[in-house]
């Protein structure tokens, strides 16, 4: 894991991260650098990761600080070792219909929704929010199992007109608690992608889950819900990504069937 700043919920990311791993039996390094570091000296030590081959996965922990441009750092990431699923090659693999790495939030989404028994298929799946994290890659994951897709953003006008028709209904605005019963279809799935501090110091989803527990079908809370997710599909990857590794390094035997 690659860090860089001393943004507060990035650093509770990453140490949860560390500690599932270290809770599975998988080995990690976290790599913090100041926010005064330069670009350079961050893009050689991944260059050092993509070399090392006990290093199955990679990840640079977003938001990254200002001053750097997410996507010349998450380029640097041997494909192969994108455990995020953030790199233009797995990108385009995913809207093509071929993942290779999903992205591990909506994954965790999809996980969900899947162990659930909640159809996809036919479905209106709507998604508030259109970040390359979330929201867009969500959409992609939708539509391969045969959703109607809807990715409403802040500009939305009428969302409510959006959300009420919502099958499943996915959140990931970063406005606490802006989800309210009178937004969200009787019955539907209402999955909760936010995660706020609030002024007490707790934490509050994207979704009023209050009201919203008594109309909606299912319902994720926060924490809890999507979070712990997000880090189980970090660690599948990871697996992937180790297994495929060494599947690689096996002789290839002729089997004598490609005649
Ligand atoms: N910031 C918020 N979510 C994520 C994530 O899934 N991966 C990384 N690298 N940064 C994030």
């Amino acid at each position: 894991m690659v860090i860089v700043g001393n943004n507060l919920a990035s650093s509770i990311y990453v140490r949860n991260k560390a500690k599932a791993c270290s809770e599975t039996g998988i080995y990690s390094e976290v790599h913090e650098f100041p926010e005064s570091v330069s670009e350079n000296e961050v893009l050689r030590r991944i260059q050092e990761l993509n070399e090392n081959t006990r290093i199955h996965g990679i990840l640079v922990q977003l938001p990254l600080p200002r001053h750097f441009e997410d996507k010349r750092l998450i380029a640097a990431i041997a494909v192969e070792k994108d455990v995020d699923g953030f790199h233009l090659n797995n990108v385009g693999a995913l809207v093509t219909g071929n993942a290779v790495f999903s992205p591990c939030t909506p994954y965790g989404v999809m996980r969900m929704l899947e162990k659930s028994g909640i159809q996809v298929e036919g479905q209106h799946a709507v998604v508030v929010g259109r970040s390359n994290i979330v929201g867009k890659p969500m959409a992609l994951m939708w539509l391969e199992k045969g959703a109607t897709v809807t990715i409403c953003t802040s500009k939305t006008r009428d969302l409510t007109g959006y959300t009420r028709r919502a099958d499943i209904l996915v959140v990931a605005t970063g406005k606490p608690r802006m989800i309210t019963a009178d937004l969200v279809k009787a019955g539907a799935t209402v999955i909760d992608v936010g995660i706020n501090r609030m002024p007490n110091g707790k934490l509050a989803g994207d979704v009023d889950f209050d009201s919203v527990k008594e109309k909606a079908g299912y319902i994720t809370p926060v924490p809890g819900g999507v979070g712990p997710m997000t880090i189980a599909m970090l660690l599948y990857n990871t697996i992937e990504a180790a297994r495929r590794a060494q599947a690689e390094a096996l002789p290839r035997i002729n089997v004598g069937n490609n005649t």
